[in-house]
């Protein structure tokens, strides 16, 4: 039987042995982890799937800043990953529903802004863009040409040229704290 539950912190070496397990250990070496360097993820949207007490899945969440590169003004967001599901029980449903649930949660806190470094195939169904024609880069200067994004209506668009910046940590636990209005993707 699977059990959805937050994240824990007795849970992070699980997690860790699973996305080695799922992504190999050069994982580390991708771009979107220089935005969680340090960063605590959202304990309210990440979950975890336990089956029998064994850890199986994974979802994560992290504050991040997007930067107006042409502005020079920043805004806050949220960035998914990584997600990942055990090879014995993928394909059954369960990266899905752990996608839909954490959205719905991340909607009911009010945050406007979800993005992802991913495959477009699989996160359209929830509902992720491409960010083109925004150029966004990543820390360290590369293209994030598998950079998707979920936002409401009501915020502005994305910076025409902007860079994804990793959050201090009062920033990324102050995000917690303030809940936003809600919004409808
Ligand atoms: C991707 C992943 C999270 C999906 O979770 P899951 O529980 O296995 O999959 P679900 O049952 O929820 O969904 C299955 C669907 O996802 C699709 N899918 C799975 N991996 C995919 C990928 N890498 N790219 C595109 N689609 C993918 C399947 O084709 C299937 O599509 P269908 O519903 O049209 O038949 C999981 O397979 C996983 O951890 N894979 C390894 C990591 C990975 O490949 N990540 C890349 C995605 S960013």
């Amino acid at each position: 039987m699977f059990t959805f539950d937050n994240e824990r912190v007795s849970d992070e070496q699980d997690i860790n042995l699973l996305l080695d397990k799922v992504f190999g250990d050069n994982r580390l070496e991708k771009a979107s982890y220089a935005l969680r360097a340090g960063v605590d993820p959202v304990p309210a949207l990440s979950t975890v799937v336990r089956v029998e007490n064994r850890l199986a899945a994974t979802i994560r969440f992290w504050p991040v800043m997007v930067k107006d590169l042409i502005l020079g003004s920043s805004d806050e967001a949220l960035l998914l990953g990584p997600l990942a599901v055990d090879p014995a029980l993928q394909g059954s449903g369960v990266g899905s529903a752990l996608v839909r649930q954490s959205l719905a949660k991340a909607n009911a806190a009010g945050f406007e802004r979800i993005l992802l470094v991913g495959e477009a195939d699989y996160y359209a169904r929830f509902g992720f863009v491409p960010v083109l024609p925004s150029f966004i880069t990543l820390p360290g200067g590369r293209d994030a040409r598998r950079l998707l994004v979920r936002q409401s209506a009501r915020v502005s668009s994305l910076p025409a040229v902007g860079r994804l910046q990793p959050v201090g940590h009062q920033t990324a636990q102050s995000a917690i704290a303030s809940p936003k209005p809600a919004f409808a993707v």
